[in-house]
């Protein structure tokens, strides 16, 4: 992990209060300033939960941070207390959702939403607030900010409701994004759109981006590094341009092959057979073992994230080149 990091995660683990095993365990990451790491996996595979840990949103009980650390600026996010924490939130660092109406209030107008939390975070005076609320909507590229400014979210179609989420995330600079699949539920041209929009907003602000997702073909058009998870833990991690050309999980390289081409961002991947087994009914050891064409005796045991290539995988079994395609 580099110096020059501006979050890092080290062995985060999450659990429901009382369960034997985590729901999410020794996930570990940094990512810097400008820079984007993709979390990468399956439904169920933790990755919402690892976002809305490190928010501190978790729904809290039932479940908890069961260990780990998450330093941002200084400071542990997951030991933060509560006024502090909200002093971050939508701040330096804020988050984009999937659904915006999760984010948006229905009742209060588009502008004095993000006029109030600029308010709430700047001091600033009401109408520079307004001001600041209307230069955000012409940031995001949103057709006559102005009226829409007046609107209130039902107004807004689904991808202009996306555009002010942002506008919103956006608002107070901060210096981290997450972004939980933030344009999943769009459909193909507006997802480019988006994601157009979420780079150039990046690269003008040098803005950190944590980006989840399910789709490779996102992964290749924004990520700087990437982390692939299954079953709540961390399978292979790297540079994207590594992982891509030279993925070693049996997970990971399942992932690949089931893309029909990077381009290709609607489908679901679910080409592995089988499903995630529920977290709470896996054998000890490897997570993936259940599924995995490649699984040996030592797979009882859990495999560490080992260094090779350029890269860390969690697998005995790997570099794979030498096994025999299984039948
Ligand atoms: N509030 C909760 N109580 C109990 N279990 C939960 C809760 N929230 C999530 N889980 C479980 O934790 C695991 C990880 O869930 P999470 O939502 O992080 O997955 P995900 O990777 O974001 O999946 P998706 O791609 O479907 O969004 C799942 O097995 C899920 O059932
Ligand atoms: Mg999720």
């Amino acid at each position: 992990m580099s110096d020059t990091a501006l979050l890092t995660v080290r062995d985060l683990a999450i659990r429901i209060r009382g369960a034997q095993r985590n729901l999410v365990e020794e996930v570990s990451f940094s990512v810097a300033p400008g820079e984007t790491l993709c979390l990468v996996g399956e439904s169920g595979c933790g990755k919402s939960l690892t976002a809305l840990a490190l928010m501190g949103l978790l729904a809290s009980p039932p479940l908890e941070i069961a260990e780990g650390a998450a330093e941002f600026e200084g400071q542990d996010l997951l030991t933060l207390p509560r006024t502090e924490r909200a002093k971050l939130s939508g701040n330096r660092m804020a988050m984009i959702f999937q659904e915006p109406m999760s984010a948006l209030n229905p009742a209060i107008r588009i502008g004095e939403q993000i006029a109030e939390s600029v308010r709430r975070h700047q001091g600033l005076g009401h109408r520079e607030a307004e001001a600041r609320a209307l230069e955000m909507l012409r940031r995001v590229r949103i057709p006559a900010p102005e009226k829409r400014l007046r609107e209130f979210p039902h107004q807004l179609s689904g991808g202009m409701r996306q555009r002010a989420m942002i506008a919103m995330a956006l608002a107070n600079d901060p210096a981290l994004i997450i972004a939980d699949e933030p344009t999943t539920a769009l459909d193909v041209t507006i997802q480019a759109q988006i994601l157009d929009l979420m780079r150039a907003l990046r690269d003008e602000a040098g803005t950190a981006l944590i980006m989840i997702t399910h789709d490779l073909g996102v992964v290749a058009e924004m990520a700087d590094k990437v982390a692939v998870m299954y079953a709540g833990r961390v399978v292979e991690a790297g540079p994207m341009a590594e992982i891509f050309a030279n993925p070693q999980h049996p997970y990971t390289i399942g992932l690949m092959s089931s893309m029909p081409s990077f381009g290709a961002r609607t489908e679901r991947l679910v080409t592995i057979p089988g499903m995630v087994p529920p977290i709470a009914t896996m054998a000890p050891g490897c997570r993936f073992a259940s599924r995995c064409p490649f699984r040996a005796a030592q797979c009882a045991q859990v495999p560490p994230l080992t260094a090779l290539d350029g890269h860390s995988v969690a697998c005995w079994r790997a570099p794979l080149e030498r096994l025999e395609e299984p039948a």
